[in-house]
């Protein structure tokens, strides 16, 4: 009898792993589990065994049960995942099967401050210039009015690709209006936004990488007052109607007269808080008017053209924009953070 059920065993798993659907897996069940399947023919078998023989028996035939009873299961799970495979790639479209769930991004407070201010400017006639962050020094310094030696070009805070100093990370877009003037004529009125790179610690108003906007405008017969309208103008629109702005002289190699221009504090109005550190004022960008080196450097004449130019830091207009007091959290890429603009 131990034989038999050896070989009922190895039969009946043989067949199963072979069964190609449900129902030959049922007739399987039937064939050797059912009240009239092998299993029990063989069992019926036991009275004619010797008394001790029986609890032996009893035990394998049980084992071979089980086995068989695991294998069907275990077969029948297998061919229902086929089955539902099959089902799914015959029927398309399965209305109840739970949907995706659509995670929706939110624009970082930073490219909506951008996307203002070229708004604000493209109505105002400008067109949006772009170039290289990996730039010649030449359009960097040189071209710019700020020769070897200048304090500007330092190691301190330039990061320089190679020994001989002729590429660098852009320290501000101005290269791009190099770029612009080079390959244009006038009339010329661009802005370049665009990230620049500078040997500074980060703190909560620094890090070595921050974007600006540049603007440049060239024709004949521009002159300051163009400059103080078209920035007047900007401030309006960005901060309100009636929002004062003052010009303070300043230097820059590349401009001249040059200047920084500053913005009556939009929260105090000019009385004083901890926003504008008690000034009343908020330091905005700096401008000025083209130095004529920098029109001959790029084969325009500066008897027959003028232009004024401007650079503002975007951070510092996001952190005005928004009233964001470290500059880090610009960076960081915390959801918590970006979520709530
Ligand atoms: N390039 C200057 C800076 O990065 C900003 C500036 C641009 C000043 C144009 C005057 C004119 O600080």
């Amino acid at each position: 009898m131990k034989e038999q059920l050896h070989a009922l065993q190895s039969e009946a798993l043989g067949l199963i792993a072979e069964a190609g659907d449900i129902p030959t897996l049922e007739g399987l069940r039937v064939r050797f589990l059912g009240k009239k399947g092998e299993l029990t023919a063989i069992l019926k078998q036991m009275g004619q065994l010797d008394p001790n023989q029986r609890p032996v028996i009893g035990q394998l035939a049980n084992a071979v049960s089980a086995e068989i009873t695991e294998a069907i299961q275990m077969r029948r799970e297998v061919l229902e995942a086929a089955d539902l495979d099959q089902r799914l790639r015959a029927e398309q479209l399965d209305v109840t099967i739970p949907g995706t769930a659509q995670v929706i991004g939110k624009r970082h407070p930073m490219m909506k401050t951008l996307d203002e201010a070229l708004d604000i400017f493209i109505g105002m006639g400008f067109t949006v210039a772009e170039g290289p962050e990996i730039e010649f020094a030449a359009n960097v310094f040189d071209k710019l009015n700020t020769a070897e030696g200048h304090p500007s070009r330092d190691w301190q805070d330039t990061f320089y690709f190679d020994q001989a100093d002729k590429h660098v990370l852009r320290t501000h877009t101005s290269s791009v209006q190099i770029r612009v003037m080079e390959n244009q004529t006038p009339p010329i009125r661009v802005v370049s936004p665009g990230r620049v790179y500078r040997k500074d610690e980060v703190d909560a108003t620094h890090s070595p990488m921050f974007h600006q906007i540049e603007g440049l405008v060239v024709d004949k017969g521009i002159t300051m007052a163009d400059l103080k309208g078209t920035l007047n103008a900007l401030v309006q629109e960005l901060y309100g109607a009636g929002t004062k702005t003052r010009f303070r002289p300043h230097h820059f190699p590349f401009t001249e007269p040059s200047c920084e221009v500053d913005c009556q504090c939009f929260k105090c109005s000019g009385a004083g808080c901890s926003m504008c550190k008690g000034e009343g004022w908020i330091e905005l960008l700096g401008a000025g008017m083209v130095h004529p080196n920098v029109f001959r450097n790029c084969g325009i004449d500066p008897d027959e053209y003028t232009g004024f130019a401007f650079g503002v830091g975007l951070e510092r207009m996001t952190m005005m924009r928004f009233n964001i007091s470290d500059l880090r959290l610009i960076f960081e890429n915390d959801l918590r953070f970006l979520r709530q603009f």
